[in-house]
């Protein structure tokens, strides 16, 4: 992964968020981003437009309908291209818990009784409930745990864990309590040596940069709109080879019809017509920085590094301040090599949700909880009641706001 030297200009990207101009919002620093982020001005706009402009059926033959499954259309065909990928293999479900419960049953009709499929320790419940179930369906679920003192997936453990029969690998990208930017490359390879499939969980990872998802090399993978300046819908990859094999979810008669088949709900049109104003985002926020043209895998390519630069340099005194503490444990990793901005920390001397009720006082938006990260929490013997307190922020969090966190913490904690 790589930086950029390119600095990002702050006061841009933030004028693209109507969030930041919110009297109701000022004075207040967003910290729950894991959770869900401020829509851009261009997904919000795109919404009014929709809902005002051409809110009917989509793909009939007048204008308000051809309009609709236009805006759509785009919607497939730009995320497509930001993934690097082709539109035929992106599906916009309602979120990526339900895309997963979809998954686990079109793909089951893949595998036999008996057949393996490993399920990682360190995934939020959506990418782990779904797949467990089919353990009642006469597969064999295997877990790969966490080590429980830095919540970490080892991969030595996981080459381990392969079998003969082993079919799938489903793993997160980084998770949101341990922030620990997995190597899903290595991982994917890993697995496809051993004739495995893997189904990533990238909405913990996508908010800070989406995926190039022909270099990553994975199977599926998955993240949630409403967590990357978007509309609230989950977004999943599903390589066009993989779809002949799995079951078709909707009506009998959408067999084939690669679009609905793995979203028998019926999508919400408005949002994923919306879904392409995240990109209209970003293609601002690349022409603000980098004068060249380029196309769209690559503008992400450049993005990303000028993200990362960003947020790496707002981590590194929020790191250092909570490792100078005695009184806190930071759960996952300290140090910033693959370091995600998404921090989980434990009070050790006060009680947690007294700690917490002062930094919401200190006008800091931040969860408490196990953010349904349960099995990792388990793993590492912390109590999902009363939980951790998380930290998460993005590429818009300014150095304000990290040093308005850091006094808030150490008035909480003196
Ligand atoms: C890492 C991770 N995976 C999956 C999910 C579930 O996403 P959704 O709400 O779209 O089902 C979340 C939500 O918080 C998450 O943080």
């Amino acid at each position: 992964m790589s930086t950029s030297t390119q600095i990002i200009d702050l006061s841009f990207v933030r004028s693209q968020f109507p969030a930041f101009e919110q009297p109701s919002l000022q004075g207040w620093a967003h910290f729950e981003n894991a959770g869900g982020s401020y829509p851009c001005k261009q997904v919000v706009d795109r919404l009014t437009d929709f809902y005002t402009t051409c809110k009917v059926q989509p793909y009939y033959a007048f204008p308000a309908s051809e309009r609709a499954g236009e805006m759509m259309d785009e919607s497939y065909r730009r995320m497509a291209s930001y993934l690097n990928v082709t539109a035929a293999e992106i599906h916009f479900g309602p979120s990526t818990t339900q895309n997963v419960y979809v998954l686990a049953h079109a793909m089951r009709p893949m595998w036999e009784e008996g057949d393996e499929i490993i399920v990682s320790c360190q995934d939020h419940e959506a990418n782990a409930g779904a797949w467990r179930r089919l353990a009642k369906t006469g597969l064999k679920v295997v877990e790969w745990h966490v080590d429980p003192e830095t919540g970490l997936l080892d991969i030595e453990v996981l080459q381990g864990l392969f079998g003969d029969r082993t079919r799938m690998l489903a793993f997160p990208h980084c998770s949101n309590v341990i922030g620990h930017i997995n190597p899903v490359k290595k991982i994917a390879q890993m697995a496809h040596e051993q004739g495995a499939l893997t189904v990533v969980d990238g909405v913990g990872w996508a908010p800070h940069g989406f995926p190039d998802l022909k270099e990553l090399g994975v199977d599926i993978y998955m993240f949630s709109s409403y967590k990357t300046y978007g509309p609230h819908l989950g977004v999943m990859y599903v390589k066009q080879e993989l779809m002949g094999k799995m079951e078709n979810q909707s009506h009998f008669f959408k067999e084939g019809v690669t679009r609905s088949m793995l979203t028998p709900a019926g999508p919400d049109h408005a949002q994923i017509a919306t879904a392409a104003g995240m990109l209209d985002y970003f293609d601002a926020i690349y022409e603000k920085h980098f004068p060249e043209e380029a196309a769209p895998a690559e503008r992400n390519h450049a993005l990303n590094g000028l993200f990362r630069a960003h947020e790496l340099h707002l981590l590194q005194p929020l790191l250092d301040f909570l490792k100078s503490r005695t009184d806190i444990r930071v759960v996952g990793p300290v140090s910033m090599e693959d370091r995600a901005p998404i921090v989980a920390i434990l009070p050790l001397r006060k009680p947690i949700k007294e700690v917490y009720a002062s930094l919401t006082h200190n006008q800091l938006m931040l969860g408490i909880g196990d953010f349904y990260a349960v099995r990792p929490l388990i793993d590492m013997g912390i109590p999902s009641d009363p939980g951790v307190i998380r930290m998460s922020f993005v590429h818009y969090t300014s150095p304000e706001e990290i040093a308005q966190l850091i006094n808030g913490l150490q008035r909480t904690l003196n």
